[in-house]
């Protein structure tokens, strides 16, 4: 089946900021691009640090872009890396700015192949019994 432009467009996105990754020290580079509920595309890319803990994974660099400019809304978010698979602080960056229906592309770059392969799933899927702001009682209704 042909993907639809938009799911591509991301895709795309995700895959060209993995490029700008600052990864000295692993050498692992990852990119990440956010749709949001504008159908703008925030894109993000690993960035290390010397003090090790300091790092920020792709993921949350390209969530908080799309924040920084008051895109909260999250519609569909793509992750391109050989595996990647976002780690679980950032499964909950994640669902902080998005709902049930968000999508989310696991575009693995495996090296040789000719093109990457795409895992379909969810926010929801990724992280079930989530940390939720709102039954938690910590927010009332969702931030924007
Ligand atoms: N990393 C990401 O950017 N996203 C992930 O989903 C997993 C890990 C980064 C953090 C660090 O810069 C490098 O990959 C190796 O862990």
């Amino acid at each position: 089946m042909k993907r639809p432009r938009e799911e591509l467009r991301l895709i795309e996105a995700a895959v060209s900021a993995r490029k700008n990754a600052y990864c000295p020290y692993s050498r692992y580079a990852v990119g990440a691009s956010v749709l949001t509920e504008s159908g703008r595309i925030f894109t993000g890319c690993n960035v290390e640090n010397a003090s090790y803990g300091l790092s920020l994974c792709a993921e949350r660099v390209a969530i908080f872009n799309a924040v920084s400019r008051q895109q909260t809304l999250i519609k569909a978010m793509a992750i391109a890396g050989s595996a990647a698979r976002p780690c679980g602080a950032c499964r909950q960056v994640m669902f902080e700015f998005s709902t049930e229906q968000t999508r989310l592309y696991l575009v693995d770059l495996k090296p040789g192949a000719s093109r990457p392969v795409v895992t379909k799933t969810t926010v929801a899927r990724l992280l079930p019994f989530a940390f939720n702001p709102l039954t938690s009682g910590l927010l009332t209704r969702r931030a924007s």
